[in-house]
């Protein structure tokens, strides 16, 4: 997709109303603690992707790229802000007691020995956008697949809607950048994908149950599953198709 078609993206979104879901009255309370604290977290995680994007607003900024596929990153900043707030909400509506606040995680923008500045801005933006969040839109199409109560599924169709702009953003990106960029961009993708994959599979893993994955929270193998697959079917090609071939 290039800049142009983006940029006709850039506009803010409307938020969204959320359904009420009486399923979740047919769940365990232990089941329910679970959702809640699935959904909570998150919130917390797509709140550092708020902070993420402030970075890589910046970065593209910095690396000269067109003000178009700026203003975008800085409308993903509001977008992970509202993904937080429909996750806490969901969070709230799952928990039987009252939860802690969502915390404002610190940011952990990684240190990628030996780059330039240059090429140090590229992996940021490959890292957060056409890695993160393209394995995150899988993932969100992988809980939707499977998720059959209301309010879950509409927040995670609300999610997915703007996931997939975020993993766009990277991804134009990418195709601007010149060829001997490319080469070296290419010498760092192996360790981007472990790295990517080691944060999926850091975290927590709770006790799932039918119901649960029904409710959007899909058991940790499955997710594992579906996220190897965006990197082999969607992360790789798409590199390809850019001309970054990791060796
Ligand atoms: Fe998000
Ligand atoms: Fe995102």
């Amino acid at each position: 997709m290039n800049v142009d078609n983006l940029a006709r993206r850039a506009a803010p979104r409307p938020a969204r109303a959320l359904p009420d879901d009486p399923t979740i009255a047919l769940l365990s309370a232990p089941e329910r603690r679970i959702a809640a604290a699935i959904w909570h977290g998150r919130a917390e995680s797509e709140l550092r992707a708020a902070g993420s994007f402030t970075v890589i607003a910046r970065t593209l900024e910095a690396a000269g790229a067109p003000p178009e596929l700026v203003a975008i990153a800085r409308r993903a900043i509001a977008d992970e802000r509202q993904h937080a707030a429909i996750c806490a909400h969901v969070a709230a509506t799952y928990a039987l007691d009252p939860l802690p606040p969502v915390r404002t995680l610190a940011l952990r923008v990684p240190i990628h020995p030996g780059a330039s500045p240059a090429l140090q801005r590229v992996l940021h933006v490959v890292g957060q956008s056409c890695l993160n969040e393209t394995t995150g839109s899988a993932f969100l199409e992988g809980c939707l697949a499977r998720s059959t109560a209301p309010l879950a599924s509409a927040a995670l169709r609300q999610l997915l809607a703007d996931e997939i702009d975020h993993a766009r953003i990277g991804w134009a990106f990418l195709a601007m950048v010149d060829d001997a960029m490319r080469t070296q961009v290419a010498a760092w993708i192996p360790t981007m994908i472990a790295a990517n994959l080691r944060a999926w599979r850091d975290r927590p893993h709770h006790a799932i149950t039918d119901r649960l994955v029904e409710h959007g929270c899909p058991r940790w193998e499955d997710v594992d599953a579906v996220v190897v697959a965006a990197i082999d079917d969607l992360v790789r090609p798409g590199l390809a198709h850019v001309g970054v071939v990791a060796t």
